[in-house]
């Protein structure tokens, strides 16, 4: 079995539920405490091993390759004044030589266009894809717990999790043969179902690790849900073909595309910093009077 060492992150979206805020913005450069969106999603995949990351980008989206590189004179200036503490996680933060790729997605067509466009890149290989807008806090990274998963069954796995009531139109959402414990074989999904129809609880929640051969599909795909080009639609005809699994993982997702879903982050992620704990405990008593 070939190991998962590439991702893919589709960052061209317009991030439209928190505009104006991702005007000039990229929704993934957006902070979550004192770091953007991207850096929890790249520490993520380290934890899970991964060795290159393939970010599918659009126009606007520049900055994001800009956030991966040295700052020059930041960096001179930081040194200078002796705040080496922040200079050390400025330089944490950046790649290795080589570890990620950049391709541009130059028209919005959905993800399974987006996942399309970083083939070459990945080759014949499985390979994992991250949701960025998909912030995911767990005691084992959650890519960490699906390549777990594919190490033990092969195939496909798709990460999934309970969906909050009356929201699964808004999801893609799986179908499971006979479920027990949090691994179970699927037998069909469904992208955006009309309300009342969903064949479970469980949505995709954004980690995917995927075979390579889902780029033939996606290659001849048709518009799907939303008039989009849909990554759940190339997943139900690969899985005609080949073994899919839905992993329940451990942790919890905070969506990161929605104004509600970034304030709960943030606030979330700060409460489990031993140092700012205190501080924001008091800070909400204080605003909730
Ligand atoms: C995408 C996927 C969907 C998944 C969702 C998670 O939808 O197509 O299957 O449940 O991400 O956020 P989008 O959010 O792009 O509409």
């Amino acid at each position: 079995m070939k190991p998962v060492r590439k991702a893919v992150l589709p960052v061209a979206g317009l991030g439209t539920r928190v505009l104006p805020g991702t005007k000039v913005t990229p929704k993934e450069l957006l902070n979550v405490v004192d770091r953007p969106i991207l850096s929890y999603i790249i520490a993520e995949g380290r934890a899970a091993g991964i060795e290159h990351f393939v970010f599918v980008t659009g126009r606007s989206k520049g900055a994001i390759e800009d956030y991966f590189d040295h700052q020059v004179e930041l960096e001179a200036q930081l040194q200078a004044k002796g705040k080496l503490d922040i200079l050390a996680e400025l330089l944490g933060e950046l790649p290795r030589p080589g570890e990620m790729s950049f391709v541009r997605q130059m028209a919005p067509l959905g993800l399974g266009h987006a996942v399309w466009c970083a083939r070459d890149i990945i080759g014949d290989e499985p390979f994992a894809v991250m949701l960025p807008d998909m912030v995911m806090s767990a005691a084992k990274a959650p890519l960490a717990q699906a390549i777990e998963a594919y190490n033990q069954k092969g195939g496909n796995i798709v990460v999934v999790e309970p969906c909050p009531e009356g929201q699964a139109h808004q999801y893609g959402i799986v179908a499971l043969d006979n479920p027990s414990g949090r691994l179970n074989r699927m037998t069909g999904m469904v992208e955006k179902p009309a309300k009342g129809t969903e064949p479970s609880n469980l949505f995709i929640s954004g980690r995917y690790i995927l075979q390579p051969e889902i780029f033939g599909l996606l290659a001849e795909q048709g518009k799907g849900a939303g008039g989009e080009i849909q990554l759940t639609d190339s997943m139900l005809t690969l899985l005609k073909r080949q073994d899919f699994h839905a992993l329940e993982y451990e942790g919890v997702t905070y969506d990161c595309g929605d104004k509600l879903g970034l304030l709960r982050a943030n606030i979330a992620l700060a409460l489990a910093r031993p140092e700012m704990e205190a501080d924001v405990r008091a800070m909400m008593r204080d605003l909730l009077g």
